[in-house]
């Protein structure tokens, strides 16, 4: 069984806001972005931008991608894949979910429709 974090209130992260778990504070020993989408939804990905160093947290959440702030990249929230150069490798998607208004990171563990890397 994973482990899994409760990381803030679902009303600490304001919608269009991130925040990131740090790796040394999950099982996959890379930062994740959990993000809360304008749609009120919840979704986490690896922070690293797949293309440079760039924390995704810092960029522009649009509908349900993010938008890095280096280069201006667009992630899909709901699944990791990549949707606009210059990135061209997807991003690992961990499951996300809001129980009791406690926000629950499964670090490591994939949503269903994510992309496999
Ligand atoms: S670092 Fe993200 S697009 Fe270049």
């Amino acid at each position: 069984m994973a482990q899994v974090l409760d990381i803030a209130g679902n009303d600490d992260i304001p919608e269009g806001e991130a925040v990131v778990v740090p790796g040394e504070d999950n099982e996959t020993g890379k930062d994740i972005a959990v993000f809360h989408a304008e749609d009120g939804e919840f979704y986490a990905l690896d922070d690293n931008c797949t293309h440079e160093t760039a924390s995704l947290a810092d960029g522009w959440i649009e509908g349900d991608r993010v938008e890095c702030p280096l280069h201006a990249t667009e992630f899909c929230l709901r699944t990791g894949k990549v949707m606009s150069l210059p990135a061209t490798e997807s991003t690992f998607t961990h499951k996300v979910e809001v129980v009791d208004g406690r926000v629950l990171l499964h670090p490591g563990e994939a949503v269903s429709d994510a992309v496999r890397k």
